[in-house]
């Protein structure tokens, strides 16, 4: 339960000054209404670009989510390094001093070019271009906030986090509910009146996150999330809501000693360290927005030492994984009810898609068996309850990807219905079901020559 305190409502007119809306509203004709494609602002962080669709659309508010250390605040740094060389950025910490930030920037630029660790680096401050259109300050007060929006009169203000600031007449503490929506509701207004593009950074709270960015997804335009685990360096930013672009578009990114670098080809940083012709490992290909991913998934499976055998998942679904296993014993006969199963997804990402589902099969089968999967093939597609492997969609542009890569086998379900030409780089194994698939995925000591 979180307590909401109702302040007093102000005069309707004030309203609607604040919100900066005319005495009143006309409809026009939607044959009148110009359908001009938005101007942006561009942007030559090209993975961040995608995610938002292609710039930045002046006066729209982005909302950046994402647990606390992840890299957001080194991100929209970034971000206003870049886009400060030649337009007017505002940084607004709440949780930083200006010199904390200062210091991230340095370490920032220094990454061009630089061989030395940031903080060995022989590049004087002089020499580094330090932009001259960036502007800092350290504050919490929201009305202090909009004065400095109101002098330095930025094209694109960052506020780092919505969850530190906060609105002196509200009764509540910075970061509640109420102050979170007011918040963001106010910077929504004051950049629908200005055209001022608006970055906000949200925390996403353990707590299934009461005050976090959750609340305010149906305030803001668009809604990105900054994810990845910790403890490795790979970051997606996907978008879960985007008013002026595709939805659940995802930019690559690793995070390094200089910052956040952008990963052009992701498929192939994930599949860098696989470690071919071992058990217990399959490639999936998985669509991330429009773009096809190339993933290796790692199955362990273990004798139970006692009590109940554990299912153990990373980065995938856990009810997917319990579905998976009872299929495999049920439908495949493999004996699994005295097998601690670990899946594991490589790079730290995670797959919601039952596209994997083959995958995630024959790597448990390819472990519980001792026998590899053929290392030159990608597996693709959904396993139902009777042990069927169903279609999935977006085929050819998967097929396409693992073709690029070097994949020699794709081993998918059988085609019932003709549509889009599948590539024909690549060999196309079709199986009816997933006991099929695996007889043809997983090398035996005979077809090891193949
Ligand atoms: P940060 O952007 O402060 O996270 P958030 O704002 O989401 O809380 O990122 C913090 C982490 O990033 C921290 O653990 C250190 C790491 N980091 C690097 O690895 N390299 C860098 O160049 C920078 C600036 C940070
Ligand atoms: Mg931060």
């Amino acid at each position: 339960m979180v307590e909401e305190v109702v302040a007093a409502t102000p005069p309707p007119a004030a309203v609607h000054a604040a919100r900066g809306l005319g005495a009143r509203s006309t409809p026009r004709r939607l044959a009148e209404i110009s359908g001009d494609v938005e101007e942006r602002l561009p942007l030559s962080i090209g993975e961040f670009a995608r995610v938002l669709g292609g710039g930045v659309v002046p006066g729209s508010v982005v909302l950046i989510g994402g647990d606390p250390g992840i890299g957001k605040s080194t991100l929209l740094l970034q971000v206003a390094l870049e886009m400060a060389k030649d337009l007017t950025v505002l940084y607004v910490s709440g949780e930083e001093s200006e010199r904390q930030i200062k210091m991230r920037a340095l370490r920032l630029l220094r990454a061009e070019g630089e061989e030395n660790p940031p903080e060995r680096s022989t590049a004087s401050e002089k020499e580094l271009a330090i932009p001259e259109r960036l502007f800092l300050v350290t504050e919490t007060n929201l009305a202090v906030i909009f004065e400095h929006i109101q002098t330095v009169k930025p094209a694109l203000l960052i506020l780092d986090s919505v969850q530190t600031t906060y609105i002196q007449e509200l009764d509540s503490s910075a970061g509640s509910v109420t102050q979170v929506r007011e918040t963001a509701s106010r910077l929504r207004e004051l950049a629908k009146s200005s055209g001022v593009a608006v970055f906000l950074i949200g925390h996403v709270t353990k707590e299934g996150a009461i005050a976090g960015p959750r609340i305010l997804e149906h305030i803001v335009d668009t809604v990105l999330y900054l994810e990845g685990d910790r403890f490795q360096s790979y970051r997606l930013l996907r978008s879960v809501k985007n008013r002026f672009g595709a939805t659940s578009e995802v930019g690559v990114f690793e995070m390094r000693e200089r910052g956040l670098v952008e990963i052009a080809n992701p498929s192939e940083a994930f599949l860098a360290e696989r470690m071919v012709n071992a058990p217990g490992s399959a490639i999936a290909v998985t669509m991330e927005g429009t773009r096809p991913l190339l993933v290796e998934i790692q199955g362990l499976t273990s004798p139970t030492s006692f009590g109940n055998p554990r299912r153990t998942p990373n980065g995938v679904d856990f009810n997917r994984l319990l579905l998976t296993a009872a299929v495999l014993t049920r439908r495949v006969g493999l004996r699994l009810g005295e097998q601690d199963i670990f899946v594991n997804v490589v790079g730290g990402i995670s797959i919601d898609e039952p596209a994997a589902d083959l995958a995630i099969a024959a790597a448990i089968a390819s472990s519980l068996r001792g026998q590899p999967v053929r290392a030159d093939a990608v597996l693709i597609g959904e396993v139902g309850l009777s042990g069927e492997l169903r279609m999935v969609g977006q085929m050819p542009a998967r097929l396409r990807e693992a073709a690029k890569l070097g994949f020699r086998t794709a081993i998918v379900p059988r085609r019932l219905r003709r549509g889009e030409p599948w590539p024909n780089d690549i060999q196309i194994i079709e199986a009816r079901s997933l006991r099929q698939a695996l007889e043809h995925a997983l090398l035996s000591d005979s077809n090891k020559g193949e």
